[in-house]
């Protein structure tokens, strides 16, 4: 018998009980170059291609080169299973931290988040979720998930649910087709030093996304996609990296994306890669190639294991020096960035597409939780500030900042909850700059910069205000995104290039005159309106300070 008619006896029989139609069908296929890629029914709505190689995997003398081309594909895969996701950097916790919901960073003792498909260094994979009607003439919209993790940690899976986009899409009738991928991290993906800048070979992470970028115009088509309508969409480092996928190049964007969605993340002042010389020669050190004729070459042949444990031996986010001193940022590289990604936007080096970029109001309580706990007095205070964030700004510089994030806690942040939540003496102050500093500030110069030359929006999230110490932490803007108001903004986005549309409160757009901000605002037991339009000026004499030293001295 037919599948598809056994399928709908058995649906009859089975009347309003669980397994669904879908389930007896045929798995979907999709053809590329002369290959069969099969998938799965994800839901009674959508298909699932899974794992899909979008780079030679970067092993063996590929590690620490650039992203290689696939071949094309001949044969048959099953595209069923998420791939692994690529090598973590396994950070220890200054002390245990014993808050409950501290956010999707917040890691026990000295484990690495996990994926259930594990991690490898063959990682270089691609996933598309489509609704099942999708057709190869189809052209539907598609957004491309960069996932968060500060460069460090994280994969595909991690914090972006691509399912529950695909359903809302259909369900409003604008489908779009998702995409996400795995890229290299920390030292595998990010690694720093003169070396590095003389072979080409800084920034592999945010190379492989463009790989997978080039991978989704010669392929997506196939999967009813449309090549000319890719919305970026990132969260944290994965915003970071979407708005330099915008910057380099010179801005030219080879026709990869025509829109980008940027929570919590943008153009970050970073400094060149010679900034990582001491976290590679310590790598270096420990796997035993100090003397080796060429130390890249050397530490491509180290086992993996041993390279992995060298990396794992560098400070993670948790350390004293916490994320602004974070080893495995990007850096400029005079390849992929070639200078200051903040100097890029002053030159005018940004492809010009319209973009949403956006805070959560407490971005670095969470970040703050376990570094300052030695911080008390004013002193610490400064000397924190220098050792971490601004290490070659003079102390009168220091103290000038300082004095504008005072030591009262009514100012600090978990912001606007007087005297609550002050962990320590000096932690809501330490976690107001913190979030200002690599989140806010870097934000606001990015979106100034540009007003008056591009289309965009911005938007800020108070939500989850009253979570014990960390109130509207880092990524607590994860339930907007993945099945709340955000999530319809961003399908309009990569539908008609504008967020607005039926279901959701107007946005306007953040013009020059009047730098609107869609506030999504705490709501008390649910009563009282969602969402309000504010204007983006809050802390300017603050951020001001902050993207004038940021300019000069980049973390
Ligand atoms: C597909 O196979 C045919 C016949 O073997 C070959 O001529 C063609 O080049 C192949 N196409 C690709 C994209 O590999
Ligand atoms: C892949 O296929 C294309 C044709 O679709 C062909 O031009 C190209 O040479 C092939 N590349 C390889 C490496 O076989
Ligand atoms: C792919 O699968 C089809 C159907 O199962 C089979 O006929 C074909 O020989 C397979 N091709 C290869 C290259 O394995
Ligand atoms: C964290 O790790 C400690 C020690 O392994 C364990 O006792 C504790 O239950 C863990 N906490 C959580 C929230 O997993
Ligand atoms: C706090 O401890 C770190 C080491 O964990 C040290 O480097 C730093 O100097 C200390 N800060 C102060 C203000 O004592
Ligand atoms: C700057 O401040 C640090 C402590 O934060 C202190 O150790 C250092 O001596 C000061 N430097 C000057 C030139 O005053
Ligand atoms: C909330 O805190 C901010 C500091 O970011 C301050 O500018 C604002 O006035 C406060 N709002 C209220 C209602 O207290």
């Amino acid at each position: 018998m037919h599948p598809t008619r056994l399928s709908a006896i058995l649906s009859l029989l089975l009347a309003s009980t669980v397994a669904g139609q879908w389930f007896f069908d045929p798995p979907p296929t999709v053809t590329l170059d002369n290959a069969t890629f099969t998938g799965t029914s994800s839901s009674q709505n959508t298909d699932s291609f899974l794992g899909i190689p979008y780079a030679q995997p970067p092993v063996g003398d590929l590690r620490l080169r650039l992203p290689v081309r696939i071949a094309n594909y001949t044969g048959n895969f099953s595209a069923t299973a998420y791939g692994p996701w690529c090598m973590q950097h396994e950070m220890s916790l200054a002390q245990p931290i014993s808050f409950p919901t501290l956010g999707v960073f917040y890691v026990n003792s000295t484990t690495a988040v996990t994926s259930a498909a594990g991690t490898a260094e063959d990682c270089l994979t691609v996933n598309v979720i489509r609704p099942n009607t999708a057709t190869p003439s189809s052209q539907l919209p598609v957004v491309f998930w960069i996932y968060g993790g500060g460069f460090g940690i994280g994969g595909a899976t991690f914090n972006g649910d691509g399912q529950v986009i695909v359903e809302r899409s259909i369900a409003m009738g604008q489908p779009v087709i998702w995409v996400s991928l795995n890229h290299r991290l920390a030292a595998y993906g990010f690694l720093a030093s003169e070396e590095i800048r003389a072979a080409g070979v800084g920034n592999l992470g945010l190379q492989d996304q463009r790989e997978a970028l080039r991978w989704v115009q010669r392929y997506i088509g196939s999967f009813g996609g449309d090549p000319t309508k890719v919305t970026l969409w990132g969260l944290s480092s994965g915003a970071i990296s979407a708005s330099f996928q915008m910057l380099t190049n010179g801005g030219n964007n080879e026709g990869l994306f025509c829109a980008a969605v940027m929570q919590s993340g943008a153009p970050l002042p970073v400094g060149g890669v010679e900034e990582g010389q001491a976290y590679y020669d310590d790598m270096v050190a420990r796997t035993g190639c100090t003397n080796a004729p060429d130390t890249l070459e050397c530490l491509r042949a180290v086992p993996g294991p041993e390279f992995k444990a060298a990396q794992d031996a560098l400070p993670g986010f948790f350390a004293y020096q916490g994320l602004c001193g974070y080893p495995f940022f990007p850096h400029h590289d005079g390849t992929f960035l070639v200078d200051n990604p903040q100097a890029l936007v002053r030159q005018g080096s940004v492809a010009n597409v319209p973009f949403i970029s956006s805070s959560c109001d407490d971005e670095g309580t969470g970040f703050s939780v376990d570094c300052p706990n030695n911080v008390t007095t004013e002193a610490d205070f400064q000397k924190y500030l220098k050792d971490v964030c601004f290490k070659k700004a003079d102390n009168s510089t220091i103290a000038q900042l300082a004095a504008l994030y005072p030591a009262d806690i009514p100012s600090g942040s978990p912001f606007n909850t007087s005297y609550n939540n002050a962990l320590t003496p000096q932690f809501k102050r330490i976690a107001a700059l913190v979030g200002d500093t690599l989140f806010q500030a870097p934000r606001r110069f990015f979106q100034n910069a540009l007003s008056g030359k591009q289309i965009q929006w911005t938007c800020l999230s108070k939500r989850v205000k009253d979570t014990p110490i960390v109130g509207s932490n880092h990524a607590s803007d994860l339930p907007i995104a993945f099945g709340g108001e955000l999530t319809d903004y961003v399908i309009n986005l990569a539908t008609n290039l504008d967020p607005n549309g039926e279901t959701v409160p107007g946005w306007p757009e953040r013009r020059a005159e009047a730098p609107n901000i869609l506030v999504f605002l705490d709501t008390f037991l649910g009563l009282g309106p969602r969402t309000k339009i504010d204007q983006d000026t809050y802390r300017e004499d603050q951020m001001k300070a902050l993207m004038a030293l940021e300019l000069q001295y980049p973390v």
